[in-house]
């Protein structure tokens, strides 16, 4: 008999093609996120589950699945799991790494440029058939090209996002708790917290949500920053103070945002709707078909590998 899964939400069809092929799925995966009822019900005859960052994985589902052997996370960020919960019932839980690296630092950059050129803005002018004409001072920008990008988390992506930095000429800062490997030069400087902040003409984040992290960029830290300057975030919401984000672009404290992630998720503050340079996406850092697609085929096989008894080639932990 076929290993029984749990799969949270529904997956790329390639991706759900070999999962019906290899495994007995516990419930049908729904396309929006299960109800609470509905997750500890798909969990509790599930030898192996494959969940996404909208699902809690605690004590009390953990607790409801006592064949449980892998939870295979749908996302590089595990913030969604209590991990250490799992891994004293000796279930194993893995990410998804290297696969969703390109695609999370292209919508970094996506974000970086459509707030500073006000793409957004200029898109819906023309789509209500609102532009007179070309006006010398219409919609104008910051510039990119030859300007400090700081960012804050060298990780696979931070390093991704600093190489692209390369072809805009830009001066890369840097902190984090370690050198940067694969530095290609002097363009890239690790710098202090406080110099980051206050240095930084884009300050982009890529630090995984722990208890450290959270609220990591608030108040104290949006006044030492650039009142021309913007911040990007593609990594969790709640590592910015949102509120207090919103309180700094009102108050021209600083320039704008490129934001894909949000404290509350599905909602975002109110206060970041209507202000020209702040540029909001749904959370779709590595949303491109190909990647999503990988990001499940992993999942897939960090599971065989587990209930075949082999070590997860992506356990975190
Ligand atoms: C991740 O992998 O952590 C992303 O946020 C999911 O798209």
């Amino acid at each position: 008999m076929p290993p029984a899964l749990y799969v949270a939400r529904l997956l790329p069809d390639p991706v759900m093609a070999v999962i019906r092929e290899r495994f007995r799925l516990t419930l049908p995966p729904a396309a929006d996120p299960p109800s609470r009822k509905t997750l500890l019900e798909g969990f509790r005859e599930a030898e192996a589950a494959i969940c996404t960052l909208t699902e809690q994985i605690d004590q009390d589902v953990l607790i409801a699945a006592p064949r449980l052997r892998v939870i295979a996370n749908y996302a590089v960020g595990y913030n969604n799991i209590d991990v250490a919960a799992a891994q004293a019932r000796g279930m194993v839980v893995t990410n998804t790494p290297d696969v969703l690296t390109e695609a999370t630092a292209d919508l970094t950059w996506a974000l970086l440029l459509a707030a500073a050129r006000r793409i957004p803005d200029g898109h819906e002018l023309m789509q209500q058939g609102a532009w007179k004409g070309w006006e010398p001072t219409q919609m104008l920008g910051a510039d990119v090209a030859g300007q400090v990008l700081g960012i804050i988390g060298m990780g696979r992506i931070g390093r991704a996002v600093a190489r692209r930095a390369a072809g805009f000429n830009m001066r890369v800062l840097y902190y984090s708790r370690a050198p940067a490997p694969s530095a290609p030069n002097e363009r890239w400087r690790r710098v202090s917290f406080e110099e980051i902040l206050a240095q930084s003409d884009f300050l982009s984040l890529h630090v995984p949500l722990t208890p450290d992290t959270h609220h990591l960029i608030g108040a104290k830290e949006l006044r030492r920053m650039r009142p021309t300057a913007f911040l990007i975030n593609t990594s969790r919401g709640p590592v910015v103070d949102e509120a207090a984000l919103v309180d700094a672009l009102r108050e021209g404290r600083l320039a704008g945002a490129g934001l894909d992630v949000y404290e509350q998720e599905p909602h975002m503050h109110p206060g970041l709707r209507s202000l020209p340079h702040v540029v909001t996406l749904p959370h779709l850092g590595s949303a491109t078909r190909n990647t999503r697609t990988r990001m499940g085929l992993m999942c897939i096989e960090n599971i065989v590998a587990v209930l075949e008894g082999r070590p997860a080639p992506n356990r975190v932990g």
